[in-house]
């Protein structure tokens, strides 16, 4: 099992250009480039673990992508059988997507993963596409992989969503694309909105209004995308923190979608008292461009709304929490359980473990901001409790040990990090 030992850093002043491009962006780059009637061109793909599993199961479907190091390139003539079991590897994006692409398609597809995506919850997918007439299955009645799916005509639906989930809410718009009629989903809190602002820039029929959207059934086939993804706010923000916690450090992150659906961590931290300001310098889909995060002394903040706007970043959050002066306290917060870990343990733990006094409940946690101790942190297999402690061993030094999986979704974190500390890795069996 690989680990690291990090060092507690000095002051540093920093920019930087080259953080992981959008992984949701990539995945969904892939996918709808088969929608197209012509070559999709995609730049700046996130070249990492997960959405490579998705280019690789384009290719399975039939697709033609070209690479030539620095575009991707795809067009389709439709979905084809494939001969592979369809890898997802560790991603629930990518299963839940392709659920929705793959339902209409002609033929017999299976869907799989690794080990920890094998445990995670597929019904809130499987449910609401087999009421459209999909015929899919998988283990313990179709809520966990490896899922089966044969393609079938859909009905129309208007679908109320009791969850706020852009990965449920993609894969019906994915469905409803290929439905008998128009579509509606609701959700009861917005989630992050890349599916529709893509689709839309591509020609698709999509209306959103407030949390309903509203789906017109594709006629034809959607204009190719051309895209360069822009930089992912998720990995951003473990630099943001970085800045946040280490006394007269600053960071320039370089662009980053500035997407409102996915930057609430970072309003968050500044609520905390980061000195944070924002920049636009593109506007292609969805805004892209600077933010640049300055140390300032921390204060902990209660975390209930826009859940979903900031799930993916609360455990590099709570690093700040730890650092924060007084308690913060997050609520609503239950689908963290159901992530790549049960992150509500695993925060918690890795943090007591650290010497922060922690309280666990059902949908979040307390955390008292004190005086983080060097510790040795577990990831449990999910990155982002991975990079989240490394970056908590910025104040005070900390081992972090099974980190593979960071190359899921970072695969240069190391590089950057270098730019601010020393650390020592050990890649062992
Ligand atoms: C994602 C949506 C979120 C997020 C995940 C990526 C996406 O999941 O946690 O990392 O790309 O649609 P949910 O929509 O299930 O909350």
């Amino acid at each position: 099992m690989s680990r690291v030992v990090v060092h507690k850093a000095q002051k540093f002043s920093i920019k930087l250009d080259s953080i992981a491009p959008d992984k949701s962006i990539s995945h969904r780059s892939v996918m709808f480039a088969m929608l197209a009637d012509g070559t999709s061109k995609i730049t700046n793909f996130l070249r990492a673990e997960d959405t490579l599993n998705s280019l690789e199961i384009v290719k399975n479907l039939g697709a033609e992508v070209r690479d030539d190091g620095t575009t991707i390139s795809i067009s389709s003539d439709g979905i084809k059988e494939s001969f592979e079991v369809l890898d997802c590897g560790n991603s629930g994006t990518g299963m839940r997507l392709f659920c929705g692409l793959l339902s209409s398609a002609n033929g017999h597809f299976v869907l799989s993963g690794d080990e920890y995506l094998r445990r995670r919850p597929m019904k809130r997918v499987t449910s609401p596409l087999r009421d459209i007439g999909a015929v899919l299955d998988g283990r313990q009645e179709g809520d966990l992989a490896p899922l089966s799916i044969r393609g079938s005509s859909l009905k129309a639906f208007n679908y109320e969503s009791k969850i706020a989930s852009a990965q449920v809410k993609s894969c019906m718009i994915l469905a409803a694309l290929r439905a008998d009629g128009f579509c509606t989903y609701t959700e009861p809190e917005l989630s992050r909105d890349h599916t529709e602002r893509m689709l839309k820039g591509m020609g698709a029929d999509v209306v959103v209004d407030g949390l309903k959207t509203t789906i017109s059934p594709m006629k034809e086939l959607l204009s190719p995308l051309v895209i360069r993804v822009p930089a992912d706010p998720s990995s951003s923000f473990f630099f943001g923190v970085a800045a946040a916690i280490t006394p007269d450090a600053d960071v320039l992150l370089q662009g980053v979608t500035l997407n409102p659906t996915r930057i609430e961590a970072f309003k968050a931290l500044e609520k905390m008292g980061a000195d944070i300001s924002y920049e636009i310098t593109d506007n292609k889909y969805e805004p892209i461009g600077n933010i640049h995060v300055k140390y300032s002394p921390l204060h902990g903040i209660v975390v209930e709304d826009n859940i979903s706007w900031l799930i993916d970043e609360l455990p590099a959050l709570s690093i700040a929490f730890a650092c924060a002066s007084g308690e913060s306290i997050v609520k609503n917060a239950e689908e963290l359980r159901v992530k790549e870990s049960d992150r509500i343990s695993t925060v918690v733990e890795g943090l007591r473990a650290a010497n922060i006094e922690v309280d666990e409940y059902k949908d979040g946690y307390r955390v008292v901001g004190g005086e983080l101790k060097s510790a040795i942190v577990d990831s449990d297999g999910d990155h982002r409790i991975a990079m989240s402690f490394i970056i908590a061993g910025l104040r005070c030094g900390m081992e972090v040990t099974d980190l593979d999986c960071i190359n899921t979704s970072f695969p240069n974190f190391f590089e950057l990090l270098e730019q601010i500390t020393s650390i020592k890795r050990y890649d062992e069996d």
